[in-house]
């Protein structure tokens, strides 16, 4: 239908004739003259339609409406001086019409308009019911490119390093990562279900023990938890395993594919090896496994210098085993009011999102006066505030702020209060800047967390990954006193604060695995249920191996410099999980659910309102 693409004509290709399809992007009329703005995904064409070359020609074109899509033919001549659009790639040349055919015209009136030109801002909302108009705006269709380019590169990396793509089942059993299962009844076994993959661990584990040696996919994931920027219910993996490996060759192989992929894309040399910090340092100085490095305000501890303190919100909370910490917010008196660090401030109601109760400051005055409001300052001793100023290397014009209470919560509001003023002071390095690209493994997990609800250990990542051989010993009676405050040989890759893909090396010892089953409170037999096929593997001669899986999403839209990894996904859903243009997920047919041998005990809670 076409000889050419509507962003490659040149005035190299001045004089030839050629045939373009496209969509009016928008249409001007210039007195006598209309000029026609022809888009596809390369760009756009100008297109002149003259009413010398016939009313015809002339009446199709004053009725086009935007988006219609249409064919043109006609001669590409260049365009008068001062019509040159120098921004524009085909801004030297346009297409004289001699033939416009409508191969399809736009009926209904449309939500919103696609073209450039239109700077609208448009909920999204509406755009993600209309999806198909909103791809070809020029945002997704660069996002989605650049997706595919990601995609792309990582596979032409991990085919030189002779990685084998294998795909493996969707329809499958519970994976465990920490969220909840989307479930899929078997209408053949009945009352039996089968769960989506929250990812291909151990299917990727069994192709080690199968001897694959290198695998990868770029693997659908689905995961039923709470939805946020960074969080989609289907979301994809780029997905990693290899054997004989140790943990030091696998982050070397990944800074490769990582330096590869920003090389690529970006056109950017990262600089590697990439900086490494401990889950405790990062916890320490952060209160975060994902700590954003591209700028300071780090968390200090001061418990050990409060724990006497005459001030009782401080030293309860240590004497019950939490702890005080604060941030130094160089000459933060003179940009932060008071108004906005006490209750009902923005500030403080950032603290109490993160659960704590409040949050003490302390301004350091001219000579180092401490001063502060209320309590604190009557009730800390000269000594004490001396030391505080030396540890907090505050002096006058700076801005402490404190949390006091469990490590958890202190560590949640401080992370939460450091990145909000972060973003508010301007100290984040502008989007795009070398500074920006700030990655650190952080490595050294913990095996297990507490579920303080359950009163049970779980594992922190997943329960096949690997203790650190030296915190459990070769003794296999003393790994049950061990496992529990083992590190794991696991490793998170974290950019700019974004956990962008995480993984470790895995159990291949069959006894060892069991004993990290019972440790999470798996008793014997549901784990010989649940997992005994994979024991049963490790059993056959399985190697040495690890991998990683990295958010492809998140990936993207950290390279696209977008907020929300929806805008790199053709079709998302929305925070209640529900695709808006499809209207999924849908209500059955009762027919479809007794196939299925289920009965649904939902109840609409409106029409329960309703009945009131
Ligand atoms: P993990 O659970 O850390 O590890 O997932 C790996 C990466 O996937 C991304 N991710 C998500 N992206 C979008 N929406 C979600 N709901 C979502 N959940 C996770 C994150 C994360 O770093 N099997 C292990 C990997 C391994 O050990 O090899 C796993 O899935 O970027």
């Amino acid at each position: 239908m076409r000889s050419n693409s509507c962003g490659e004509l040149r005035t190299s290709d001045i004089g030839a004739n050629v045939q373009l399809c496209g969509w009016v992007d928008r249409r001007r009329d210039h007195g006598g003259v209309i000029f026609i703005d022809l888009r596809d995904r390369t760009g756009t064409t100008q297109i002149t339609v003259d009413p010398d070359k016939g009313q015809a020609l002339f009446r199709i074109a004053e009725k086009l409406r935007n988006e219609s899509v249409i064919y043109v033919s006609g001669e590409i001549r260049s365009r008068p001086t001062d019509a040159i659009n120098s921004k524009l790639a085909t801004g030297n040349i346009e297409l004289l019409a001699e033939k416009i055919e409508v191969l399809n015209s736009v009926t209904n009136s449309l939500p919103f308009s696609v073209s450039s030109h239109d700077d609208e801002s448009v909920k999204e909302e509406i755009r993600l019911r209309h999806r198909y108009l909103d791809l070809r705006k020029e945002r997704m269709q660069n996002n989605l490119k650049l997706r595919h380019q990601t995609i792309k590169s990582a596979r032409k990396y991990l085919e030189n390093q002779e990685f084998i793509e294998v795909e493996t089942p969707i329809l499958t059993r519970s994976t465990p990562e920490g969220a909840r299962d989307y479930l899929v009844p078997s209408r053949v076994c009945g009352g039996e279900s089968f769960a989506l993959p929250q990812s291909p661990q151990l299917f990727k584990q069994l192709l080690m023990v199968g001897g694959l040696e290198r695998y990868y996919q770029v693997a659908r994931c689905f995961r039923d938890e709470d939805l946020r920027s960074d969080r989609q219910p289907e979301f994809t993996q780029l997905d990693i395993e290899m054997s004989f490996m140790s943990q030091e060759e696998i982050l070397e192989l990944n800074e490769q594919l990582i330096t590869f992929i920003w090389k690529e894309i970006k056109g950017i040399k990262l600089k590697t090896p990439f900086p490494r910090m401990t889950w405790q340092e990062a916890m320490n100085n952060y209160g975060t496994d994902r700590p954003d490095t591209r700028y300071g305000l780090k968390l200090i501890d001061t418990s050990d210098l409060l724990i006497d303190s005459g001030f009782k919100v401080f030293s309860n909370a240590i004497a019950s085993g939490g702890c005080v910490k604060c941030i130094n917010i160089p000459q933060g008196n003179e940009k932060i009011s008071n108004v906005r660090i006490k209750p009902g401030g923005d500030i403080f109601t950032e603290a109490q999102k993160a659960g704590a109760g409040g949050l003490a400051f302390i301004r350091v005055r001219e000579g180092n006066e401490i001063d502060t409001i209320g309590a604190i300052k009557d009730n800390l001793n000269d000594s004490e505030k001396k030391q505080l100023l030396k540890k907090t290397n505050a002096s006058a014009g700076d801005l402490l702020l404190f949390g006091a209470g469990t490590s958890a919560i202190v560590n949640r509001t401080l992370d939460r209060v450091r990145q909000f003023i972060a973003k508010d002071l301007g100290l984040i390095p502008k989007a795009f800047s070398k500074a920006q690209w700030n990655f650190v493994w952080v490595i050294d997990f913990p095996m297990f967390e507490e579920n303080s609800e359950e009163k049970r250990l779980e594992a922190l990542h997943h329960p096949f990954c690997a203790p650190n051989a030296s915190d459990i010993g070769e003794d296999k009676n003393l790994w049950k006193e061990k496992l529990p405050t083992a590190r794991a040989q696991a490793y998170d890759l974290v950019l700019n604060g974004l956990e962008i893909g995480g993984g470790s090396l895995r159990i291949h010892n069959p006894e060892l695995q069991k004993e990290v089953l019972k440790t999470i409170g798996l008793p014997p037999k549901e784990a010989q249920k649940q997992f005994g096929f994979l024991i049963e593997a490790l059993a056959t001669g399985a190697p040495p191996h690890g991998g990683i899986a990295y958010g492809l999403d998140r990936l993207v839209m950290l390279l696209t410099n977008e907020d929300s990894i929806r805008d790199t996904i053709a079709f998302p859903k929305t925070q209640q999980a529900r695709c808006l243009m499809t209207q999924a997920p849908d209500q059955v047919d009762e027919k479809q659910f007794k196939e299925l041998h289920i009965k649904s005990t939902w109840v609409d809670q409106n029409s329960l309102n309703g009945d009131e």
